[in-house]
């Protein structure tokens, strides 16, 4: 048995088909990838590596019937982190192919877990938040945006799902049980529930497998609340970007290997030029036996971020392994897409910023 995943912990993640087998995901394999148009680059590299009834919402695209996208946001820090950017690219897909996307402020999670108050969780949502999640993609002209303590009917729904999860099955999801933690999941299930209140259809969540609890949580209330009959939700599970260093999931407290979103340009191609490569030792050497893409940090930043054309990435790959290019070379090539990257980014973002005003946020009367 692999670790449990914590959502609110971090575990290193090696092998995702254990992964996949333990925590009752569908891998995400040909077969699933033949029937998606137009695949993005994510889905195409097998970035995302499992799912949870794709099959849905591969119907509701190809015969047009209505579906919904859903993701929240943690207003916790003021950065974001490739991860976010993969969540974003994935709704950005589902949108353009007829979704509606919902995109909720988590906090009262952030309340309950981070101690940040509601006024300073709405503060960072609108200055930072919202706008990056724009700048990364997501078209605010048809994404509804809520927060998760002015929905009252999100509130009320998880506590009245709250009777549908026992403890001891909440400690076989999530591990050990606390107050806030058992606050968070409730409310984040009915987040999950949210785009079928008025109406039940598919909904699809793209996830990191460490939310992965939530959407298992959602599946298994779903099957006992009966006066809604609520369609089990949908989900996509992508991969952790790698630390620069070499470990598997980038994390804020290593900051030399990890890039946060944003990032000054003129100081982020310095911390890609430090990763760890699968080049050899000399260059002697690596030109002789060619170098190991598939164990290198900079090709897989390549594969996930850096590179759209796949025939271009396809080229650096058989060079590599060819000897014919050097890693320095390589992380150069790297650094300079990031650095544009974060440039392209925080111009998108400034314009975003200007025009929080005009998104759709939702209003409830909470009295
Ligand atoms: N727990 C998520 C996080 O840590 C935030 C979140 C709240 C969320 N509700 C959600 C994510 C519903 C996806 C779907 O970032
Ligand atoms: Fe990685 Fe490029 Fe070096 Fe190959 S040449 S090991 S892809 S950095």
């Amino acid at each position: 048995m692999a670790e449990r995943i914590d959502p609110w912990g971090s575990v290193l993640i090696e092998d995702y088909s254990k992964i996949i087998e333990n925590y009752g995901m569908e891998s995400f394999d040909e077969k699933i990838l033949k029937k998606l148009p137009k695949p993005n680059r994510l889905m195409r590299r097998f970035v995302v590596f499992g799912h949870q009834n794709l099959e849905r919402i591969v119907d509701a695209i190809v015969n047009k019937k209505e579906f919904a996208i859903l993701t929240g946001i943690m207003p916790s820090s003021e950065k974001l982190h490739l991860g976010n950017k993969m969540v974003i690219e994935m709704v950005k897909y589902f949108q353009e192919h007829g979704g509606k996307a919902f995109v909720l402020v988590a906090d009262l999670e952030s309340l309950a877990t981070r101690d940040i108050s509601l006024e300073d969780a709405e503060k960072r949502a609108l200055s930072f938040h919202i706008p990056a999640y724009i700048a990364l993609g997501l078209d605010p002209k048809k994404t509804v945006f809520y927060f998760q303590s002015k929905n009252k009917r999100v509130r009320d729904m998880s506590v009245e799902l709250s009777p549908r999860l026992t403890i001891n099955e909440y400690r076989a999801l999530y591990g050990e049980p606390s107050a806030p933690k058992i606050i968070s999941s409730l409310t984040q299930i009915s987040d999950i529930l949210f785009p079928q209140f008025d109406k039940v259809k598919p909904v699809v969540v793209p996830v990191g497998p460490d939310q992965s609890p939530h959407l298992r949580a959602t599946r298994d209330v779903v099957r006992r609340y009966k006066k809604v009959n609520f369609i089990p939700p949908s989900a996509t599970y992508h991969k952790f970007t790698p630390s620069l260093d070499g470990s598997m999931k980038m994390s804020k407290s290593n900051p030399k290997s990890f890039i946060s979103i944003p990032e000054d340009p003129s100081k982020v191609g310095k911390k890609l030029m430090s990763a760890k490569t699968g080049g050899c030792e000399t260059i002697e050497e690596q030109k002789k036996k060619g170098g190991k893409p598939d164990e290198c940090i900079v090709f897989e930043m390549f594969k996930q971020h850096l590179i759209e054309d796949d025939n271009e990435l396809n080229d650096i790959y058989k060079s590599c392994k060819g000897g014919k290019i050097m890693c320095g070379e390589c992380k150069k090539k790297a650094a300079d897409l990031m650095k544009k990257f974060m440039e392209d980014f925080i111009q998108k973002f400034d314009k975003a910023k200007k025009n929080v005003d005009k998104l759709n946020i939702l209003k409830f009367e909470c009295e």
